[in-house]
């Protein structure tokens, strides 16, 4: 196994385009901080990057929306979403962002030395334009329906109702999500990575090189390199981002992807001096905390980018989580389904670990997960209050009270086989906590620290010293019982303030204050000791780890979350909108359509075409054969034995080489929704319609 001496340590930057939300905490910032509090409790060399990401569309859409500019916009959340990591405990070395002077410096240099290394291509290609708002438009935000499930506000890349995976030119009626305007399409110039040239490299670093990569990161890995990579365009164009530092680039910045990852060399620069120990080092260890959207950029385009520039290290492992949704739905920023982490502050003051702890316990490490307010109450109550809390807290009480309010001694002569079964416990305890950490498993590495508070407790309730005190009398003649297990106690919630450092450090430092120890303590080497507080020292009074949550805060806060939620702002508006009319005919005009009713009777679908149906319409006189662009709406065998009205003297057209014979009427609504137009009840086919 390869050595390394330092480790840097990054968290997704998150769009300074918005609060973050719990989703964001469990996707990558608890996680990323527990490892990092890890590591510096062994002393290790880590730097904690992070900082937010402040260019490409997202910014530059909400500052349309809230008619400020992006860099208000930017400066805002910034400050925002800066306070709720600071609040939560999210430890970074540095918090930076990717608009400040260093970064643009950093991510121009970056580029131009691909450039003048001939590594990009220049490419000129049509893209999707809102005439409107003179702004070329990102996929996400192209609008239009759904050609799976219908959804009329499904995006440019993807479905948030079905979850495909979209292309703009698969959306039915696209419209800009800016000015509802159907898009054009325009002439551009770009600079494009061609990712496939490093395919035969990126297969040999993921594949076979880091197999121990989590599955779901190393899945998606393998299935985009499996199924080939292709150029990427890493400029786009805009007058929000990072300049292309080219001569023939006006109106062209930094595409957001190739700038933001770019943004965590800027700030280890912007923190050290001795960045370049971190980037450059072969001995130095590069991890990515991500949610699972950032797979592909983290895990195949900057290693690209990192390995084209050269002289950088690329990253080690990318512990990427899933998503955590909320009360069985998606998060969804635009419906606000969301908990706002500001807005738990608010709601929940000095209760940080306890989100943090349930973030921890139920984060999405292997799929999606579900965070409930009532699973929030449960774990709190049942095992924050009822196992750590209720552990550290009686033990403190039972030490003032039966043995004043001093560490106690251990009587050697009275120590028995359940007080040196704690210290084989602890042993193993830290061995299993430090592997599940070191291998990202931050559920069971926790699971194993709340497994030691319930073997406390255990301890405690077999050694009862409270029926050892019942009568002063018996108290004087079990002191030395009493005082052992007070003693094994104490150094037990010792162990658990190192143990439960790293995942809640609000409460480790709680623990240290109520035993009168400095932050030293929480050093990992310490962890399996017996000798943590000293024998007669004098400790503070108990305070409580934990308070229970109440019923009626569980519902305020699923009430708050449903009152809470909007329509999206792209949503089609409340009042139905006049359709669009086409000018006035004369009834000769009309006339000239023969309209026939018609029966399907067999309907198929055309090979390599997603959208056409290949039908056989009964005219009872005769059969057509009807290719029809709905097989995104229907399945073949809906369809047959289905009433339809044909045009059947519209002029025969070659569709994918078959010959269509008339076209089938269908009514479409708002929605994008078809329906076939047919009359109230059967008739004969070959029935005129007039
Ligand atoms: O998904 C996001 O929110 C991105 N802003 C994450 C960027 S991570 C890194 F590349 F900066
Ligand atoms: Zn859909």
């Amino acid at each position: 196994m390869k050595q390394f001496n330092r480790t840097l340590v990054t968290a997704a930057l998150p769009y300074a385009n918005g609060p973050v939300h719990i989703g964001h905490l469990a996707g990558c910032y608890i996680p990323a901080d527990i490892y990092v509090r890890y590591l510096r409790a062994r002393k290790a060399d880590v730097k904690f990057i992070g900082g937010t990401d402040e260019h490409g569309v997202p910014i530059t859409i909400k500052a349309m929306q809230e008619n400020v500019s992006p860099q208000d916009i930017v400066d805002k959340y910034y400050a925002i979403i800066k306070d709720s990591f600071d609040a939560m405990g999210i430890s970074f070395d540095i918090f930076s962002r990717t608009s400040r002077q260093i970064h643009h410096e950093t991510a121009a240099g970056f580029f131009k030395k691909m450039y003048d290394d001939g590594l990009f291509e220049e490419r000129e290609s049509e893209q999707y334009f809102d005439e409107v708002k003179q702004v070329f438009l990102a996929d996400r935000y192209i609008i239009g329906t759904c050609p799976k499930c219908g959804n009329p506000n499904a995006y440019g890349d993807q479905c948030e109702r079905c979850g495909s995976s979209l292309s703009p030119d698969e959306l039915i009626n696209p419209r800009s999500a800016l000015s509802d305007a159907v898009p054009v399409k325009k002439k551009t110039k770009h600079w494009y990575m061609p990712l496939q040239n490093y395919e035969p490299w990126l297969k040999q670093y993921i594949i076979e090189d880091h197999k121990e990569w989590k599955n779901n990161v190393y899945g998606q890995c393998k299935s985009w390199l499996d199924n080939g990579l292709q150029s990427r365009a890493m400029t786009r164009d805009s007058n929000w981002g990072i300049k292309v530092p080219l001569k023939d680039a006006e109106g062209k910045v930094l595409y957001v992807w190739f700038d933001a990852p770019i943004g965590y060399i800027s700030a280890t620069r912007e923190l050290t001096d001795q960045w370049q120990d971190y980037w450059c080092k072969e001995d130095s260890r590069l991890v990515h905390f991500i949610g699972k959207d950032n797979i592909v950029f983290h895990c195949i385009i900057f290693p690209a980018m990192l390995k084209g520039h050269g002289g950088y290290v690329v990253p080690d492992n990318v512990p990427a989580n899933e998503f955590l949704n909320i009360e069985g739905e998606k998060v969804s920023t635009s419906r606000n389904w969301a908990v706002w982490v500001h807005e738990y502050i608010k709601d929940f003051p000095d209760q940080q670990d306890v989100l943090r702890y349930v973030l921890c316990a139920t984060a999405p490490e292997t799929k999606d997960n579900d965070f409930t307010w009532k699973d929030f109450q449960d774990r709190n109550n049942n095992e924050l209050v009822a196992n750590l809390g209720n552990f550290v807290n009686r033990t403190m009480v039972l030490m003032h009270k039966l043995c004043g309010g001093k560490v106690p001694p251990m009587h050697a002569e009275q120590k028995d086989a359940a007080d040196d079964a704690v210290f084989a416990m602890l042993q193993e305890a830290k061995a299993k906590i430090s592997e599940s950490l070191e291998t990202f498993r931050f559920r069971d590495a926790l699971n194993e620290v709340m497994n030691v508070a319930r073997e406390g407790n255990r301890y405690l309730q077999e050694k009862q010293p409270w029926i050892l005190a019942k009568t002063p009398e018996l108290q004087a003649q079990h002191q030395a019982q009493i005082d052992n297990c007070l003693h094994v106690c104490l150094q037990l919630t010792a162990n658990l303030a190192i143990f439960i450092n790293p995942f809640l450090p609000f409460t480790a430092k709680k623990i240290c204050h109520m035993l009168k120890v400095v932050d030293r303590l929480l050093e990992w080497e310490n962890a399996g000791s017996m000798k943590l507080v000293s024998v007669g020292y004098s400790l503070r009074p108990p305070e409580l780890l934990f308070k229970k949550i109440e019923d009626e805060q569980v519902k305020a806060q699923v009430d708050k979350l449903h009152a809470g939620l909007k329509k999206p702002a792209a949503a089609a508006p409340e009042e139905t909108p006049k359709p669009e009319a086409k000018p006035e005919i004369q009834y000769d005009d009309f006339a000239k359509l023969d309209l026939k009713v018609g029966t399907i009777i067999q309907a198929e679908k055309v090979e390599k075409a997603d959208k056409l149906l290949k039908l056989t319409v009964d005219l009872g006189y005769e059969q057509r054969t009807v290719v029809s662009g709905i097989a995104q709406h229907f399945k073949p065998e809906e369809i047959t034995g289905k009433q339809v009205t044909l045009v059947a003297n519209l002029a025969p057209r070659k569709m994918r080489g078959i010959e269509s014979q008339g076209m089938i009427l269908m009514a479409e609504d708002k929605d994008g929704r078809l329906v076939f137009v047919n009359p109230d009840d059967a008739v004969a086919p070959g029935s005129s319609v007039s």
